[in-house]
């Protein structure tokens, strides 16, 4: 099954690769000719996962899938939400994001969060959408060196550690966007005779 993956994140790809397996055979817009930043504009997650597979499927009519992922707090009202990757500014600084939703914690007894992606599959012309998430909490000072964004300050439902302090192998058995992947990955299993 070819499908063309909307990320140029080489890390996702090859996350993406080993949960979907060797039934799958993923590329990037690059390999098709489009190397321009894919716009995120909407609203919510829905409609930016959407809106990236749209934007590769009007130039290549290949199946393809995009993804977009948030950071929610309960107690924030959902924030960072869709806005995770630009909270404090459109620099997309780890730090600077981190930095000023520990701000916005400050003083706030409820640490509840989850992260969520939202998978947009468009095959065939047709779109159908998967999601993932995992429940946590924010604690109060970044620990570890691993993974990205958020993961030194968010510790999963049933650890100890957060997800920076996890190693990666690990975080990808659990987090947001392997579930939201394996869920399309049963999708193309109960669909008859597509895999
Ligand atoms: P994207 O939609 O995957 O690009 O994610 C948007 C933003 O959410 C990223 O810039 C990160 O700040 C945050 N994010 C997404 N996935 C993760 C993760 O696995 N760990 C920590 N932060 C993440």
């Amino acid at each position: 099954m070819k499908l063309i993956f909307a990320t140029n994140n080489l890390h996702k790809l090859r996350e993406a690769g080993a949960i979907l397996g060797t039934g799958f055979s993923l590329t990037t817009p690059a390999d098709h000719g489009i190397t321009e930043e894919i716009p995120e504009l909407e609203a919510t997650l829905t409609g930016n996962a959407l809106a990236k597979a749209r934007y590769i499927y009007d130039r290549t009519r290949a199946d393809c899938f995009a993804d977009d992922t948030g950071l929610e707090v309960f107690a924030l009202g959902g924030a960072p939400g869709v806005r995770s990757a630009r909270y404090a500014g459109d620099t997309h600084d780890f730090a600077a994001n981190m930095e000023l939703l520990l701000r916005n914690m400050e003083g706030v007894a409820d640490s509840r969060a989850r992260f969520r992606t939202v998978v947009a599959l468009i095959l065939g012309g047709r779109e159908h959408l998967f999601e993932g998430e995992v429940g946590g909490v924010i604690i109060d000072a970044p620990r570890g060196g691993e993974g990205f964004g958020y993961d030194p300050i968010f510790v999963p439902d049933g650890y100890t550690l957060t997800f920076a302090e996890l190693p990666p192998s690990e975080k990808n058995l659990i987090s947001h966007r392997a579930r939201a992947i394996e869920n399309l990955l049963a999708f193309f299993k109960a669909g008859p005779g597509i895999l």
